[in-house]
């Protein structure tokens, strides 16, 4: 089992993926995968999506499955039963903190103030989401969180392009930003996987 400071750095950029009914979740993340990017986060917005993370977690032993937009207990057992190596909230949720906690499953909780940001620390979390981070201020919010809680690591999320993603990696606390943008939704319903590998390189290039 990974521990969070790991899976933030399997790769520059977190997918952040809505899979609509219908889309092969496993081609998904295998194209991103080769592609290059060996992570992925389902988010819990589709009817699918528990089953999506099962079957990513069963097909691709080499791809990290997290779930993403987990607001309650019961969802996240069922997305660890499922095979989420970590899971996502927009915000800090005490009652997915503590099913975290229990199954030791890495909890990267959303946060927009330094006091969220103070409770996370204090509670022994070494990395958070900042959500949404362009609204949020961008990477002077995150420079200024940094500042005075350096020794958490910073994942912008909300708003993030491949432009905003260099600024933000430029910052010594942020190892990876997370964002949907490289997961077209008009690619994934055309089940053009061969798009969707070829962003993924692309924006890697682009990162590195
Ligand atoms: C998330 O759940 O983290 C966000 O919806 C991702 O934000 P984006 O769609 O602006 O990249």
């Amino acid at each position: 089992m990974l521990n969070i400071s790991e899976i933030l750095s399997i790769s520059p950029i977190i997918p952040v993926a809505i899979i609509p009914d219908g889309v092969d979740a496993v081609e998904l993340a295998r194209a991103l995968s080769s592609g290059g990017i060996n992570i992925i986060e389902v988010t819990l917005r589709t009817p699918s999506a528990i089953d999506s993370i099962r079957s990513i977690s069963s097909a691709l032993k080499d791809v990290c499955v997290g779930a993403g937009t987990v607001w309650n207990a019961d969802d996240a057992e069922q997305v660890i039963d499922a095979g989420a190596q970590f899971i996502v909230s927009p915000a800090f949720v005490q009652t997915v903190f503590e099913v975290c906690t229990k199954r030791s499953i890495p909890y990267l909780p959303g946060l927009a103030t330094v006091t969220e940001a103070a409770h996370c620390a204090e509670l022994g979390l070494s990395a958070v989401k900042v959500f949404p981070a362009n609204i949020v201020g961008g990477p002077a919010a995150i420079k200024a969180f940094a500042s005075v809680l350096p020794d958490l690591k910073y994942c912008p999320t909300g708003g993030v392009n491949l432009e905003l993603a260099s600024d933000y990696l430029a910052l010594d606390n942020v190892v990876c930003v997370g964002g949907s943008w490289v997961i077209q939704k008009d690619k994934i319903l055309a089940g053009d996987w061969t798009s969707v590998e070829k962003t993924a390189q692309d924006t890697l290039k682009q990162l590195s």
